[in-house]
């Protein structure tokens, strides 16, 4: 791992050159921040838990037909993935009002929504990622109308798998944060055009998960509130998935 070249080191994440052109290695750490970093800890086993819960995930996406940039996991910590150009926007979906759309709408946490509603964040650490209108997408070019139209069809696609895949394991889906990437692709008659494929990761880091029975925190709010019991809700998570049960 260290005798690759980094391409660049996030929060959770570090990115490698991968071994093919047009490939990079997620490497997931330890490391857990919240609040634009000001909170920080490293989490035993939390990357560990986060590479096979993502992949896990991104398999089952690509079988109902989700375009991702998942490759293969590598090992424990590291994934294969394709080298996308990432749209400068986090896609949040919620199913349930908490955390920042609690807030700031005056909510109480656990409010069922009408509706699933789509958000765009621009990625922007030094302004604390802030909520964008589409018009904003537009009228600053961070992404085409067409790319905005395939995210949110996406976004409620992936919404409506991934509440079957966790209520199926007693887990109900409250929110979460998707990124998208632009891959070149080679068309037929030569000309190269940029398809919208998931990136990043999907993971208890990512998601609000809560018990069904219970409404018992199992992803990274535990963190965030200083509830303690981080990776064993993750630990749980990827149990009642089945995915521990592999040998590495
Ligand atoms: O904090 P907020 O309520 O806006 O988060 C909505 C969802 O997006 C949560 O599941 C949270 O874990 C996720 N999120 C994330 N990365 C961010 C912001 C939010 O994964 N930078």
């Amino acid at each position: 791992m260290s005798r690759r070249k980094q391409i660049y080191e996030g929060k959770a994440k570090i990115l490698y050159e991968g071994p093919e052109p047009g490939t990079l290695v997620q490497y997931f750490k330890d490391d857990a921040t919240a609040f634009n970093a000001q909170k920080k800890a490293v989490l035993d086993g939390k990357g560990v838990l986060n590479n096979r819960i993502s992949e896990f995930v991104m398999l089952r996406l690509e079988e109902i037909g989700i375009p991702t940039h998942f490759i293969k996991r590598l090992n424990m910590r590291e994934q294969l993935i394709k080298k996308v150009e990432i749209i400068p926007l986090e896609v949040i979906c919620r199913n349930v009002a908490a955390g920042t759309m609690a807030k700031r709408l005056g909510l109480d946490e656990g409010t069922k929504l009408p509706r699933s509603v789509v958000e765009f964040c621009l990625k922007r650490d030094d302004l604390g990622d802030p909520l964008v209108a589409e018009e904003h997408i537009h009228t600053f070019g961070w992404a085409t109308h067409a790319e905005v139209d395939e995210m949110i069809t996406m976004t409620l696609r992936i919404n409506d798998y991934l509440r079957g895949m966790f209520g199926g394991i007693g887990i109900n889906l409250i929110d979460f944060k998707i990124e998208f990437g632009r891959l070149d692709v080679t068309m037929e008659n030569g000309s190269v055009a940029h398809q919208v494929i998931l990136a990043d990761e999907i993971s208890p880091d990512s998601c609000r998960l809560w018990d069904r029975e219970t409404d018992r925190k199992m992803d990274k709010d535990r963190f965030r509130r200083d509830m303690g019991g981080v990776t064993e809700a993750y630990t749980e998570v990827a149990t009642r998935l089945g995915i521990l049960k592999e040998a590495n």
